[in-house]
């Protein structure tokens, strides 16, 4: 097949969070298996190794011309395009910077000249034809995707054998605005329809997730977990509807990870100041290498037998921080460490430096982010805490296991398909989960993980084991978009 994803921002050269990981990595997998890939996304900075392509065009936003163009580079078999605009390059540090109308501005010019790009950019001297072609959409930002090839490029035959899925990474970003922005989408008419809702949460308004929804040949959430989620009145956002009618084309597909960038073995982070790379043989002797060395590196007392304790994310309430922070007194009563690192709500972020200085001996709070540091906490931590109220997948856990660290967290969305609880009868699964986002489920499922870490050492290790031995790769997950995009493309 002919493969187009098209994405907001694309790792390693634009990332904001896991979608970014996403779409730097699921077109590798798709290109192993022999399909012809290529990714779409913003040139929002100079990417040293894409080569400008001289090709121009203009595309009408909102009233007005602009003109793009085309930067590519060809890496592990897959193309990615670069879009090129001013509009870009002025939000290369905050890419969902600006006012609302900014953000859908950047995101018309984005879908409009990514549903082109099979016509204009021949890659490696051919175009991607249409015959065979599948666009995948992801999130609020590309769900226009869909609806411009629908109004454009089907509904008058100019491509009329192209589909397209929809990847769901998170409902709670819809693309609201004033209906009236409808008018700057340039659209027929008629289109209004798929915008249209009205709810308690927005009243009369536009949506355009919930359009990408109505005109997506295929609709992918990134977990089982997460697609069911989805349907619910708590985890639709408003949305669930939608996704209830439409769940005859809905699918969960775990992500996968990245295993060359996350691999113990090979992590370029870990092979110098007291960290050592490790492997599954070697884990042990490894584990306590980086934990050490993140000990020193924090200033915290280095000491092996103390629990050391780790999050890694937004401060924002998706995430549950708050959570942690009302576990505070609870954890510093006990002999443990603890390690925050992220960025997000200023008052979050206040609490991570105050904490810091109340214990200064157990606690480091890291405000914002350093990819370096991520590698380092995942390597060098014995638990990972994830409270997330909502995770659609969650890739941190997924880290984590490879690199022998045990998750902690609330069973919900890709974090429940996951993290298998642990049966101290069986021994068996890869940590420790809790049923209701509260402070009580994880002082209660953290208690058992600590406990398990000093006495049963054993067991433990089992855990460990378990979680480093698991394939996450995503070759696997690649498999099953590769039967969501057939299934696509023999829709009609
Ligand atoms: C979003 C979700 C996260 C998921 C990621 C990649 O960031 O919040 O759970 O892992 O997208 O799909």
């Amino acid at each position: 097949m002919n493969i187009i994803v098209v994405a907001a921002e694309c790792a390693p050269w634009s990332k904001t969070g896991g979608l970014g990981d996403v779409a730097g990595a699921l077109p590798k997998a798709l290109a192993r298996r022999g399909h012809r890939v290529m990714v779409v996304a913003p040139r929002y900075g100079i990417y040293k190794e894409a080569w400008e392509t001289g090709i121009r065009k203009v595309y009408n936003v909102s009233g007005q011309d602009m003109e793009v163009g085309y930067f590519h580079v060809y890496v592990d078999e897959v193309d990615f395009v670069f879009i090129d605009s001013p509009l870009f390059h002025s939000w290369s540090n905050q890419i969902y910077g600006g006012s609302r109308e900014d953000v859908l501005t950047r995101m018309v010019l984005l879908c409009k000249a990514a549903v082109e790009v099979p016509w204009h950019v021949p890659c490696g001297g051919v175009c991607y034809g249409d015959g065979n072609l599948v666009f995948v959409a992801n999130d609020w930002h590309t769900a226009l995707l869909p609806v411009y090839l629908q109004a454009y490029y089907h509904d008058n035959g100019l491509m009329p054998f192209a589909r397209s899925i929809l990847v769901i990474h998170n409902i709670a970003h819809q693309g609201r605005g004033p209906l009236a922005d409808f008018n700057r989408l340039g659209l027929p008419d008629h289109y209004i329809s798929k915008f249209q809702l009205y709810d308690p949460i927005g009243g009369e308004h536009m949506n355009v997730f919930m359009a990408g929804l109505l005109t997506a040949h295929r609709i992918v959430a990134v977990s089982h977990g997460y697609a069911r989620e989805c349907q619910t009145q708590e985890g639709g956002w408003g949305l669930d509807w939608v996704i209830r009618e439409n769940s005859w084309k809905l699918r969960g597909v775990v992500n996968g990870i990245d295993d060359i960038e996350w691999n113990p073995e090979l992590d370029a982070f870990l092979n110098n100041e007291g960290y050592t790379n490790y492997s599954l043989e070697s884990f042990e002797v490894g584990k306590a290498n980086c934990k050490a060395a993140l000990q020193k590196e924090l200033g915290l007392p280095i000491r092996a037998d103390v629990p050391l304790l780790g999050f890694i994310g937004r401060l924002d309430y998706q995430k549950g921080v708050d959570i942690i922070a009302q576990a505070m007194p609870w954890m510093m009563d006990k002999d443990l460490q603890l390690v925050m690192l992220g960025s997000g709500r200023s008052d979050l972020e206040n609490m991570l430096h105050s904490f810091e200085h109340q214990y200064q001996d157990k606690v480091r709070g890291w405000v914002g982010f350093s990819v370096k540091t991520a590698h380092r906490i995942t390597a060098g931590v014995d638990i990972l805490l994830m409270p997330s109220r909502f995770e659609p997948c969650g890739l941190n856990q997924l880290y984590a296991m490879r690199y022998g660290t045990v998750p902690v967290v609330h069973a919900v969305g890709g974090l429940r398909d996951t993290v298998h609880p642990f049966d101290p009868f069986t021994e068996q699964g890869l940590g420790w989960t809790f049923d209701k986002a509260e402070v009580s489920g994880l002082i209660h499922a953290l208690g058992n993980a600590i406990w398990t870490f000093r006495d049963f050492k054993d067991s433990w290790r089992g855990i460990q084991k378990r979680g480093m031995s698991q394939n996450l790769s995503w070759d696997h997950a690649a498999q099953q978009y590769e039967e969501v995009l057939l299934a696509a493309k023999y829709q009609w």
